[in-house]
């Protein structure tokens, strides 16, 4: 990959033979950790002591990961994910009874908190100064501001919403295994909702440049080892018996339904969910070992411009499926 910018020779990524995929366990070995994973230990702990016996809890990843081109980190390379599909689905989850963890990208979109970060319009434009020079929210806001304002307080303070963040790609693996790890004993009323977009190449941090690549020397290559898949100690070590639910993005259409099989066939968990880039807000497929095709759901162009969200009817079907596990494993016993 070549970012167009010109760099020292330390900054050159590693040679040929480290180029295999590494152990998910010796990534662990190899990264730091972030700053928030004992308080992140903590709270997931205190969070679910809190819940009543047989209360259902999904833990939704959502947003991007970056992985940094220096330790001392000036520049790095992105995921796109602007945190839409989870932090809707985190409302929409709350609204059906679910206790949720919500492990997100640092300023991406928050649950309850997502109408108001749009970034061309900025928090000034909802606010207004009235005749006494009192700030308060524009008339046609106050009715959705005060709704999820009080949602909001309703399920952080009532202990069914929790929020952690992460940057890197190191931060948000290390929190993803802390809280897997919390959540396996739950069993099958765990789900599992992997919708944050994670990177698949990244500098390991014993050979990226230690202080910014400076310029000077022409074009910069970067070569970047392949991040192993951490689906599969997810679903067969980390939280085995839990529902668990990934997602697939791609931009060929050709790919999709392949791809989706292939991580159902390979990883062996209860659904992946597919989407395209550019229809992910109006069509989603869902795929499962049971069936050859998969379950589309859709809402029309004009129901999303009129404000619906598909994650509402993604969600209902989900929570619907994840029930019949539930169900199932109860008679099992
Ligand atoms: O946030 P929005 O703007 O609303 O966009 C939502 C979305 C398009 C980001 C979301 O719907 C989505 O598709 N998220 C998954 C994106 C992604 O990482 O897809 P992937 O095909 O690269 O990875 C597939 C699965 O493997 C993912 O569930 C991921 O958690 C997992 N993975 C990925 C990389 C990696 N190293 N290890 C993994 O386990």
């Amino acid at each position: 990959m070549s970012l167009g910018k010109t760099h020292p020779s330390e900054a050159v990524s590693p040679c040929a033979e480290s180029r295999s995929v590494i152990d998910p366990d010796t990534y662990f070995d190899h990264n730091q950790p972030p700053s928030n994973l004992e308080w992140a230990h903590t709270a997931t702990q205190a969070f679910l002591q809190h819940q009543p016996a047989n209360q259902r809890v999904v833990l939704i990843t959502s947003g991007g990961t970056t992985v940094p081109l220096e330790n001392n980190t000036v520049r790095f390379v992105d995921n796109f994910s602007q945190g839409t599909r989870g932090s809707c689905s985190a409302e929409q989850f709350l609204a059906m009874g679910y206790a949720v963890i919500f492990l997100y990208r640092e300023k991406s979109l928050q649950p309850f908190n997502r109408h108001y970060s749009d970034s061309t319009k900025g928090l000034l434009s909802y606010l207004e100064l009235s005749p006494e020079g009192e700030v308060r929210v524009k008339p046609e806001w106050a009715d959705r501001v005060k709704g999820d304002l009080r949602l909001y307080q309703q399920y952080v303070e009532g202990g069914k919403l929790l929020m952690i963040n992460f940057t890197t790609l190191s931060d948000y693996l290390f929190l993803l295994r802390e809280v897997s790890l919390l959540l396996a004993h739950l069993g099958p009323l765990a789900m599992f909702y992997l919708a944050a977009a994670v990177s698949d190449f990244f500098i390991p941090s014993h050979i990226m440049s230690e202080h910014k690549i400076q310029s000077g020397n022409g074009d910069l290559t970067l070569r970047m080892n392949q991040v192993p898949k951490f689906l599969g100690p997810l679903v067969k070590n980390w939280a085995p018996e839990c529902f668990i639910v990934s997602f697939k993005l791609e931009t060929d259409p050709l790919l999709l339904g392949p791809k989706a099989k292939y991580a159902l066939k390979k990883y062996g968990h209860q659904i992946v969910i597919a989407n395209m880039l550019n229809t992910r807000k109006f069509q989603v497929w869902l795929f499962t070992r049971e069936s050859d095709d998969a379950f589309l759901i859709q809402i029309t162009k004009e129901q999303l411009d009129a404000g619906r969200d598909i994650e509402q009817d993604l969600v209902e079907e989900l929570s619907k499926r994840h029930l019949q596990l539930v169900e199932n494993t109860k008679l099992d016993v």
